[in-house]
């Protein structure tokens, strides 16, 4: 008998289907990679348009966008996709693509930048690939599955308490001012290190792969994030939710870091978005 579901309601993604996905996104984040390292550093200047206060998009991040959109649209035309730069809508089986992340640092000739692709089943992420361009690094994740860095397992590093952390906290002009200075003071007072290295989808690959210990910002889209959330999860790091029934194009706080600092940091953030309510 003939069902009346929606077309995306009878697609039935086995085991198969996720595999093949996640090879894709990696062949994807490759070439896409390619036309990020045709732009970087090159003599010519790079038409870019800001979109909000240090907060740019380039012609590469455009093109990189178009290219990820008609690949996913030629392999699985019944997939819905989510990007930076052309938007989208909520779909259960749905890409979430950060086409350059790290914008600001890559219209500098700063080698800080990636590609994000995230793919998801009725609202969780089942696959993560996050690749450095610059670096040649792809860090990959498949949900219970574990995570990789150019096919070596990765894993979170063993923190021990603030003196022995380094903390990637996020910044942008969509929080308060106030807000921000005063997690950063809290973090310093405690004795983490800090660093702003500007890309939240390598911040997070970098929690993953055990270089700093924790990333965290008070408000970024799912593009920026979910591959990476992936990636520390399955690293054996604690990653905050970033639940798609919010509507994928919301803001939201992000914390990923080796469990032993979880709760400490958490109650930072939790304080910094309190302040977020107040004055800039
Ligand atoms: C930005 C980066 C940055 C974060 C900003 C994001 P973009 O994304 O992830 O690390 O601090 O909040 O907007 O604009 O470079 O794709
Ligand atoms: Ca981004």
């Amino acid at each position: 008998m003939a069902s009346s579901r929606p077309l995306e309601h009878k697609l039935c993604l086995d085991e198969d289907g996720l595999v093949r996905r996640h090879r894709f996104a990696q062949d994807c984040a490759r070439e896409a990679g390619k036309i990020a390292r045709r732009y970087f550093r090159s003599e010519h200047p790079l038409p870019s348009l800001e979109k909000g206060r240090h907060d740019l998009v380039t012609q590469a991040d455009l093109e990189i966008d178009h290219f990820l959109i008609e690949q996913i649209t030629g392999a699985f035309p019944a997939d819905g996709i989510l990007t930076e730069e052309t938007g989208g809508s909520p779909a259960r089986h749905l890409w979430v693509i950060d086409p350059i992340d790290g914008t600001l640092n890559f219209t500098r000739d700063i080698a800080h930048f990636a590609v994000s692709i995230a793919f998801c089943v009725d609202g969780r992420t089942e696959s993560g690939v996050v690749y450095d361009p610059v670096s040649d690094e792809m860090f990959t994740a498949r949900r219970g599955q574990g995570a990789l860095c150019n096919g070596q397992p990765m894993r979170i590093r063993a923190t021990h308490g603030p003196a022995d952390a380094v903390v990637d906290a996020g910044y942008s002009h969509r929080h308060p001012a106030s807000a921000y200075v005063g997690l950063i003071r809290d973090l310093l007072a405690d004795g983490y290190a800090f660093i702003q290295n500007g890309s939240a989808a390598l911040g997070l690959a970098q929690v993953a792969c055990g270089r700093i210990d924790a990333f965290c910002e008070l408000s970024l889209k799912s593009w920026d994030v979910l591959a990476g959330l992936l990636l520390v999860e399955e690293a054996g790091g604690s990653a905050s939710d970033f639940p798609i029934g919010l509507g994928q194009a919301q803001a939201r706080r992000v914390l990923a870091c080796t469990p032993a600092i979880r709760p400490a940091l958490e109650e930072l953030l939790q304080k910094a978005e309190a302040a977020m309510s107040g004055t800039d």
